[in-house]
């Protein structure tokens, strides 16, 4: 069974066939309207944390490609709570032809692929969001006319979002920069997992000074710095990332034309100033926008029967 829950089961090759294929689904969607590749085909979307975008362009994604598509709220499945997720899995496999889900718990969106007969997407768990970084890839690629080369320095958490952007990264040829205070940075782990599966050109770097990482940067990128679930933790990042924040005076010291970019919510006068979001070199509504089109890439692969 195909599933979508880490970049890690694709190869570089499928990276770039999901990137293609997000590519013509835009285009064609722009120029009148997807073709009902996956009519009489459905999806369950299940929540146990909030969610505005991965929601709206899964479902409306479904929904442009022909399909429907069901949202299961955190107070109505209460995975985990009224019953486990294999359990879960075992009932939306006879309802549905595929299952997204965003979990508290990484380890529950493997109980569900393993446990279901149909394909699973993750839709953000505490380790990784593929789908977010499916996405980004997709905008740099639009903005910077490649990928090959790009200096993308992420600022903040080492975190789901920043983890997945990395993989994604190596896999792409991306010369990645994490800048993190030295209790926040991903683990040594996430760094071997990255050079085992980086192609010829890609590298990574990490530093703790914010303005060194950032030379010559060609994107700039964030992502809150107290995640869903990380709630009891907020003061003490709150005094630790202020100096990651992405401003007009650290946005200086990165290339004259590099992009600005965050997966939102952003937390304005945080992780992010207002002024370089709202600036002349942001992508993120772009971005926010191409989370539509890179999942209807992740739907038709699963799901069209080509
Ligand atoms: N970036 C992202 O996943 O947004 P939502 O939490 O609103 O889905
Ligand atoms: N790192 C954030 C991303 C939200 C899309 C979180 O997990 O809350």
């Amino acid at each position: 069974m195909k599933h979508f829950l880490t970049l890690l089961d694709y190869s570089p090759a499928e990276i770039q066939h999901l990137l293609d294929l997000a590519i013509r689904l835009k285009k064609a969607y722009k120029s009148g309207g997807n073709k009902p590749i996956l009519q009489g085909k459905t999806l369950a979307l299940l929540f146990q944390k909030p969610s505005l975008r991965t929601r709206t362009s899964f479902e409306l994604g479904m929904v442009h490609l022909g399909g429907y598509a069901l949202s299961l709220s955190p107070a109505e499945v209460k995975m985990g709570v009224r019953e486990t997720p294999a359990d879960v899995a075992r009932v939306l496999s006879g309802y549905v032809s595929a299952v997204m889900a965003r979990v508290l718990r990484h380890e529950d969106i493997l109980e569900l692929a393993e446990y279901s007969t149909i394909p699973v997407i993750n839709g953000l768990s505490d380790y990784n969001h593929p789908a977010q970084a499916l996405t980004d890839l997709l905008t740099i690629l639009e903005a910077r006319g490649r990928l090959a080369g790009q200096r993308v320095v992420y600022l903040g958490d080492g975190n789901n979002v920043s983890r997945s952007l990395l993989f994604g990264a190596m896999m792409t040829g991306v010369d990645f920069v994490l800048a993190s205070p030295s209790k926040y940075m991903l683990s040594e782990e996430d760094f071997e997992m990255a050079d085992s599966i980086k192609v010829d050109g890609a590298k990574f770097s990490t530093y703790i000074d914010p303005v060194e990482a950032v030379q010559n940067a060609d994107v700039l990128y964030t992502d809150v710095w107290t995640s869903m679930g990380q709630e009891a933790e907020t003061a003490e990042r709150l005094r630790v990332f202020p100096p990651y924040q992405i401003n007009n005076d650290l946005l200086k010291h990165a290339k004259p034309d590099a992009i600005v970019m965050h997966c939102l919510p952003a937390h304005r006068g945080e992780e992010i100033a207002s002024e370089p979001l709202d600036g002349p070199q942001s992508v993120v509504f772009s971005q926010a926008e191409n989370r539509l089109h890179a999942q209807k890439a992740i739907l038709a692969h699963l799901l069209a029967s080509e």
